[in-house]
């Protein structure tokens, strides 16, 4: 058997069945026969890196990390569309471009509310993806999109050579509420919508992560040099046969119309319905079907003429002011909640909105008991944006914004020119304590598996934590007697906590809730200053010649450091074994590669992708996912793609292979 053959035999029949199963829901074989055919390939690709193919079936899974996305230039601008929002301005646009273009007729589709992604093929393979950026450039994010199961890397035959196609990312909503129901279980902040989720994902460093997430891609737009038909709506439906997900002119989704009755009946149509649809959109695109009248009719410096949105209204409904809290944040900061009489809002029952500030309470001049006007917009919790004082009775009182802490009762601070008030009651008040606890702990601070934050939450009210060095004082007998706690638990508790002391010290920094010192100022401050004791000793001209340590930080640093509540905590952190000091050993600093920029290709014998990138951090050198001239070496493995391998001879960076890299690295 030619394995060549039978490598390219087996992509080619899971192509087709990954085309079958996502893009036109009629699989041809159970999931088990697909996922024998995967295994097989799998196996003869890891035998034969040598016909490595970026677009097999097999990259789905992802693996492929990308630690910056390259900028690159979009061959055709990547627009925007202009908007109408009512019948009358509808009608304005099909005067005017009936004007220059008299024949003209109509295709109304849906406005998806995803990511703007151009995908690129050549010789019918996925050569690039790339998102709006600003129009003109954007992010080259090939390898997060070869993991969405809709898009083809492979397109079906017959294809035009050069194709480029364009569409929207989005998050069906049961894959967002999933992964939103998981983060909350975790601890973890939520995403505020499935756009922003979806954009969020699609700049996952780790490609196996992107592949997790459930993406899913509807596609809009043939570019012009790729045109398929006279057409947009029969190009669209040929995209179809290409491999795309595409809407078809006798399904409800696209529709011909030739009159602005029929398109409004289409939009009326979809205002109501896309509450039962499995994904989000906006409203209703509008284009001018043929290519010719496109053509004629042009574009503006923003957007096509040929192609307006009608945008829904956002949501808003009437319900009941029932009563305002107040919730206290891990720094203090004060934010007012309304509680509503409960309603059904955007696919959600709503019982409470953000007031946000007491100038926003202000100027709503809030009365308790009001009826009040809510909206959901872009973030989670919706909001109050007026009130009917009509409806208001007599005896109504005016909402004042609370001056004691809820939670402490200490006196609350507004700062000038600030809008939000806050307790300074740190080291007192309880959901700021609970607060930083939960941040110590969290995933990406000191990650202690085995604690969550009721966990915290208990442990706060039994007076046994206060700060995060007593987690660390915690005893067998101190958990166990707390309610529902078993030894099983209790065990997992202290374990994770005594895992936790090999954290590297940017993670313990990040911790330690320095306002501004997020996760990567954390990671700037450890790899510039290396130590506590150097971080310590900083004074401000020091701090400020770190990389991306601005005066905010800096001022903000220097006041933690002399705060002597914060010393203290930091040196029972110390005493208990934290780590305060870099890990990167001294060699690096003049090891062959400090410095350097690489980027690792293809697949090594003696030691797997990983494990070469780890140990070029720890030789300080710098790993980077694409080929540039700033690039130092390429360090090539087997099966390096072409496109690379060109893309660096012409460059001039030096290729080194698997011995090389072994000599160059002392290995
Ligand atoms: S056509 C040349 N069709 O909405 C312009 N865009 O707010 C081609 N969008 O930039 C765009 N659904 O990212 C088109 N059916 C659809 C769309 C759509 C969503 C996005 C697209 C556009 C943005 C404008």
């Amino acid at each position: 058997m030619n394995v060549q053959f039978e490598i390219e035999r087996l992509r080619s029949e899971l192509h087709e069945h990954n085309h079958r199963y996502y893009t036109l829901d009629t699989p041809t074989v159970s999931d088990y026969d697909f996922d024998q055919l995967l295994k097989k390939l799998e196996q003869l690709e890891s035998e034969h890196p040598e016909f490595f193919d970026p677009n097999s079936p097999s990259v789905r899974v992802g693996g492929e990390i990308t630690k910056n996305f390259e900028t690159v230039s979009h061959r055709y601008p990547m627009l925007s569309l202009g908007n109408t929002y009512s019948t009358e301005e509808l009608q304005e646009w099909i005067v005017r471009v009936q004007k220059l273009a008299p024949d003209a007729s109509f295709v109304c589709e849906l406005k998806y509310d995803g990511v703007a992604i151009g995908i690129r093929y050549e010789n019918g393979a996925l050569t690039r993806a790339v998102t709006r950026g600003d129009g003109t450039q954007g992010d080259d994010i090939t390898a997060n999109v070869r993991t969405i199961k809709s898009i083809p890397l492979q397109l079906l035959p017959p294809f035009p050579q050069d194709f480029e196609i364009r569409g929207e990312i989005v998050l069906p909503h049961a894959r967002f509420d999933a992964l939103n129901e998981l983060r909350e279980s975790r601890g973890l902040p939520l995403f505020a919508n499935p756009r922003n989720c979806a954009s969020g994902s699609l700049k996952l460093q780790d490609s196996a992560d992107v592949a997790k997430r459930g993406l899913d891609a509807y596609l809009y737009y043939v570019l012009p040099e790729a045109v398929l038909a006279p057409n947009h709506s029969e190009s669209i439906a040929l995209a179809g046969k290409l491999g795309f997900k595409v809407p078809l002119t006798d399904d409800k989704f696209i529709a011909k119309c030739t009159s602005i009755e029929a398109i409004m009946s289409f939009v009326e149509y979809w205002d109501a319905a896309r509450k039962e649809l499995p994904f989000d959109i906006d409203g209703v695109v509008i284009k001018v079907d043929s290519y010719k009248a496109q053509k004629d009719l042009g574009f503006t410096a923003k957007s096509p003429r040929w192609a307006t949105a009608f945008k829904f209204k956002t949501e808003r409904i009437a319900t009941q002011l029932e009563s305002v809290t107040y919730q206290v944040g891990r720094t203090g900061a004060i934010t007012p909640v309304a509680h509503l009489k409960p309603i059904w809002l955007g696919g959600t029952t709503v019982r409470r909105a953000s007031l946000h500030n007491e100038d926003q309470i202000a100027a709503l001049d809030l009365h308790y008991g009001d009826a009040v006007f809510v909206e959901k917009g872009g973030e989670i919790i919706p909001k109050v944006v007026g009130v009917d004082v009509d409806q208001r009775g007599d005896q109504a009182s005016t909402v004042v914004f609370v001056s004691n802490c809820p939670e402490c009762h200490s006196p609350l601070s507004r700062l000038e020119g600030e809008a939000q008030h806050y307790c300074l009651n740190e080291s007192g008040c309880e959901p700021q304590i609970s607060g930083r606890i939960d941040h110590f702990i969290s995933r990406k601070a000191m990650d202690i598996m085995g604690m969550g934050s009721e966990t915290v939450a208990l442990l706060v009210k039994k007076r046994l934590v206060k700060t995060p060095a007593d987690l660390y004082e915690l005893s067998y007998e101190d958990l166990i007697q707390l309610d529902g706690f078993k030894e099983k638990s209790v065990l997992n508790i202290l374990d994770g906590v005594k895992a936790s002391k090999h954290q590297p010290f940017e993670r313990v920094l990040f911790a330690m809730g320095i306002r501004h010192v997020g996760a990567t100022v954390a990671k700037k401050l450890v790899r510039h200053f290396k130590s506590i004791e150097a971080l310590l000793a900083a004074d401000k001209e020091t701090l400020l010649a770190a990389e991306e340590i601005g005066e905010v930080i800096a001022d903000q640093l220097i006041a933690t450091f002399l705060n002597p509540e914060r010393l203290v905590e930091l040196q029972r952190l110390r005493h208990h074994g934290l780590q305060f000091e870099s890990e990167v050993q001294e060699q690096a600093v003049d090891s062959p590669i400090s410095g350097k920029k690489i980027v690792v290709s293809g697949v090594f014998e003696s030691l797997s992708r990983n494990e070469l990138k780890t140990l070029i951090e720890t030789l300080g050198g710098i790993n980077v996912s694409s080929i540039s001239s700033k690039t130092d070496y390429v360090f090539a493995g087997e099966g390096m793609g072409p496109a690379k391998l060109k893309k660096a001879t012409n460059l001039g960076v030096p290729i080194l292979n698997e011995d090389e890299v072994r000599s160059l690295l002392s290995l």
